[in-house]
């Protein structure tokens, strides 16, 4: 795609009701061929405008007028492209554990949760936060977390009584990031949108939570790692391989090798993708017009409901 139509359809597909500033900033990037033609210097894959403007905050160049910040931009390009460079859009969003929780909680536990695109591994203790569903709260069983996940449901959601019990965390990543590490917890940063100052606590306090207690996490593709990480499990738990967001990243073929793989290995799989990205799920959807994307949560294959993208929300498919 063109790199003006890239930012265009960003902010008119992506940014637009979520951050008005990013709606502004990636129309007016898309108007400004000096700003373009800086960009169009990177390789395709790291022209992203989620990228680029994370990479430009990094560096300073945030919430000031256009003018400035492609005057920030165009001085500090150097360095803008080399953070592009050596970073990914990584987000990891610990509120989507909250739409994960009913389905890992239908499992017999204790569990092992082993998390395939980890990024910093966030997503692996459902066992730490608090959940608010509606008038439901739940909490750990020492007391209410720091990390509190709010998700508004539809339909039968199983709403657990209790927090499953989590006896082993892993996961693995094409760049595993460090939630102790102050670089890496400042790009985690830099990914959550200018004016989601909510999601900015929540980063802060669930990397807290990892630091004090990190998981094991593997570099490397998940289709050649996710069998060893599956077999080093405890053998006295229910494995469960999970991912959300994130077999987007990769073609057709090797979702459906990951598919092969899972379904070969001793463990449940929780899917929570795209609509369009798991095709074998795709004719199993209730139609439904909703305002925005919504993620698949899927269990064993079978589709269960529809997540927001950060977990705000659950809408069940059975009504009960
Ligand atoms: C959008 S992030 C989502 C992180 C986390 N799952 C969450 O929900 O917060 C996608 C992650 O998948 C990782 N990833 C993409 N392709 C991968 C692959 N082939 N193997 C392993 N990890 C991959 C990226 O590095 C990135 O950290």
């Amino acid at each position: 795609m063109h790199l003006a139509q890239r930012f265009r359809e960003f902010a008119l597909r992506e940014a637009r009701g979520n951050s008005p500033l990013y709606h502004r900033r990636a129309l007016d990037i898309a108007a400004d061929p000096d700003i373009l033609a800086l960009i169009a210097q990177l390789p395709s894959d790291k022209q992203q405008p989620n990228l680029i403007l994370a990479a430009a905050r990094i560096h300073g160049a945030n919430a000031v007028p256009y003018t400035e910040f492609r005057e920030q931009v165009a001085v500090g390009w150097a360095a803008i492209a080399a953070t592009a460079m050596a970073r990914r859009t990584q987000t990891n969003e610990a509120g989507r554990a909250a739409t994960l929780l009913p389905v890992l909680a239908s499992l017999p536990g204790p569990l092992s949760l082993i998390e395939a695109g980890a990024s910093a591994g966030l997503c692996l203790y459902p066992d730490r936060f608090s959940y608010r569903y509606g008038d439901i709260a739940l909490d750990p069983v020492d007391g209410p977390s720091q990390v509190v996940l709010t998700c508004a449901t539809t339909g039968a959601v199983p709403i657990p009584s209790r927090l499953p019990q989590v006896v082993h965390r892993a996961g693995l990543d094409l760049n595993p990031l460090d939630a102790s590490d102050s670089a890496d917890r400042d790009w985690l940063s830099a990914l959550i949108w200018p004016g989601q100052d909510e999601r900015q606590a929540r980063l802060r306090a669930a990397c807290a939570i990892a630091a004090a207690d990190p998981p094991t996490l593997v570099a490397g593709d998940l289709n050649d790692k996710i069998s060893e990480l599956v077999r080093a499990a405890p053998r006295d738990s229910t494995v469960v391989v999970f991912h959300s967001a994130v077999l987007t990243y990769l073609p057709p073929s090797a979702r459906a090798e990951f598919r092969a793989t899972v379904r070969g290995l001793p463990c449940h799989w929780i899917s929570q993708e795209g609509t369009g990205v798991l095709p074998w799920l795709a004719g199993t959807l209730p139609e439904r017009d909703w305002p925005s994307a919504r993620l698949v949560s899927a269990l064993d294959e079978v589709a269960l409901a529809y997540a927001a993208p950060h977990g705000q929300s659950l809408d069940w498919f059975g009504v009960g």
